[in-house]
């Protein structure tokens, strides 16, 4: 993988640079409520706009239909990342039409560009070969060269992610190169004792991760939603919990091999209850209280992990040497249901090991809860995109900045 030097000591001056960045950050209307994202990009983009490129940086961002839709416009990403550099960045309404080829022959050296929201065009995500390479052929009318930096988005084959590096000359861009190094500290000759710690609400989306780590990871804590399916394949009533039945058969066959294997599967031993899922945009205070994980009262559902839980967990993580943690532990939105996610977060800030947060929902809450994120080993800005690389899997956007 060449890297972003090796491709400023070739010269960039006057180049158009194609940086394919993840600007896909949360957003209530069209204010940004995290934008770590950004942050996470800024000095790629801020290194080759020195060198003297003409950068155009293009993302995704949610999941549009393949067509322009206001509400996933890039302008605000566009604008803050206008801020965080300290220089007018020009912004395209479209994505390879006419805005796009006119916003691009209007830069000029050192100057950054942001191209509309890449999956408003039905080419990128699309699953036929095709297609997708017709919409990387305009893409690739628009740059001289591809830098890959949306570490977020490596895990899709998607036209801006496969199939447009295989068009210019490319290179890797700082953001890939750091997450990637945390990520072979994850999986080759990991300091012991390793302690992962999954929440979200899915089992489903942790299955693959689960299956891998069970050969790796000293000790798996289970929280957030996926942990009343654990809770009911053990024989526990969960009330109305989160709840994926067709599960419990992987489930149990995870907690037997965990059991052969002598890996500590770490599951609630209380958990806060309440009827109602709580209002996340009013935040009013909920009715709620905790019981212990194996006496769910029917009617109510599980939404953050207890106190007693709290404690075994901190415990658990206290002399872990090598912590990997994505999904919070409970609907930390809400200022009932945070406490979970808090105590997690804490203990890896205390933990005197290397304590990496797995993108996503799990990295927002962090920072929305208040912590300092240079108390972490490292913040991944990848969700799916490391789980994904922890499961082994081959992943494109990787794959196709190999030389
Ligand atoms: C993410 O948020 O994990 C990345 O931006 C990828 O987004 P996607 O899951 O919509 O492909």
């Amino acid at each position: 993988m060449k890297t972003i030097d090796e491709l400023l000591a070739e010269g960039v001056t006057g180049k158009r640079v194609f940086v394919r960045a993840d600007l896909n950050v949360p957003l209530s209307g069209t204010t940004i409520t995290d934008d770590g994202r950004i942050r996470a990009v800024q000095p790629t983009v801020e290194k080759l706009a020195a060198a003297g490129a003409r950068v155009i940086v293009a993302s995704h961002l949610g999941r549009p239909k393949g067509a322009p839709d206001p509400a996933f416009s890039l302008a605000p990403a566009a604008a803050r990342l206008g801020e965080l550099i300290g220089a007018d960045v020009a912004f395209a309404t479209d994505t390879v039409g006419e805005s796009a080829r006119a916003t691009v022959a209007a830069l000029t050296d050192g100057r950054v560009a942001v191209i509309e929201n890449l999956r408003f065009n039905p080419g990128e995500t699309s699953k036929d070969d095709a297609e997708r390479g017709a919409f990387a052929d305009q893409l690739a009318e628009l740059a001289d060269v591809y830098v890959g930096d949306g570490f977020g988005a490596v895990h899709r084959k998607h036209a801006s992610v496969f199939d447009l590096p295989a068009r210019l000359p490319h290179a890797a861009g700082d953001l890939i190169a750091t997450e990637v190094g945390v990520l072979k500290k994850l999986t080759e000759n990991v300091e012991r004792p390793y302690a992962v710690v999954l929440g979200g609400s899915k089992v489903s989306d942790k299955l693959g991760v689960i299956d891998h780590l069970l050969e790796r990871a000293d000790r798996i804590l289970i929280g957030g939603g996926m942990a009343y399916t654990f809770l009911k394949a053990q024989g526990h009533e969960v009330g109305s919990s989160l709840l994926q039945e067709d599960q419990i058969p992987a489930v149990l066959e995870y907690l037997k091999r965990a059991e052969d294997k002598g890996v500590e599967f770490v599951l609630p031993v209380d958990v806060v209850v309440s009827e109602q899922f709580p209002d996340l945009k009013a935040k009013a205070p909920t009715e709620h209280r905790t019981v212990p994980a194996d006496a769910i009262p029917a009617g109510f559902m599980g939404l953050d992990n207890g106190p007693e839980t709290n404690k075994l967990y901190a415990s658990k993580l206290a002399d872990a040497v090598t912590v990997f943690w994505n999904g919070p532990m409970g609907v930390f939105e809400h200022p009932d249901y945070a406490e979970g996610t808090r105590a997690v977060a804490q203990a890896l800030v205390d933990s005197e090991g290397f304590s990496v947060v797995g993108g996503g929902d799990s990295a927002a809450a962090v920072r929305i809860l208040g912590f300092d994120e240079n108390a972490f080993g490292h913040i991944s800005t990848g969700g799916g995109a490391s789980l994904e690389y922890l499961e082994g899997k081959t992943l494109p956007g990787l794959a196709a900045l190999e030389d």
